[in-house]
């Protein structure tokens, strides 16, 4: 009589995948995936979004400006006070722009769509 063997554990993702949708400023757009606590500014720049990112992150340059779509606005954390003069500074600014720098994407945000400005001020230069 064969060993009772037991049900081998059910593998476990080690992350989670995130979708995101960029929306380039010509309107094309560009689905990708990334694993959950990728910065959302590192992920755009990977697939070839044109976000300079002057600062690194720094909240120094708002080259990083990304317009969230309206219904995904309100699930990302709220914008720091830093950020939010950042952003006063920032091209083409929007009632739901953020800088990508300061999102991390997380499973809540898998579907988000993001649009890529089409004008830009790097408050770095000038
Ligand atoms: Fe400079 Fe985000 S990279 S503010």
């Amino acid at each position: 009589m064969p060993a009772h063997r037991s049900k081998p554990p059910r593998l476990r993702r080690e992350y989670e995948l995130v979708n995101v949708c960029f929306i380039t400023a010509e309107g094309d757009k560009i689905p990708v995936e990334a694993e959950a606590g990728t910065p959302l500014l590192q992920l755009a720049q990977g697939v070839g979004m044109p976000l300079e990112g002057t600062c690194e992150g720094q909240m120094a340059c708002s080259t990083c400006h990304v317009i969230i779509a309206r219904d995904w606005f309100g699930k990302l954390a709220p914008a720091s006070c830093d950020e939010e003069d950042m952003l006063d500074l920032a091209a083409g600014v929007t009632q739901t722009s953020r800088l990508s720098c300061q999102i991390e994407l997380t499973d809540a945000l898998d579907g988000i769509v993001i649009q890529i400005p089409g004008e830009f001020n790097d408050m770095q230069i000038g």
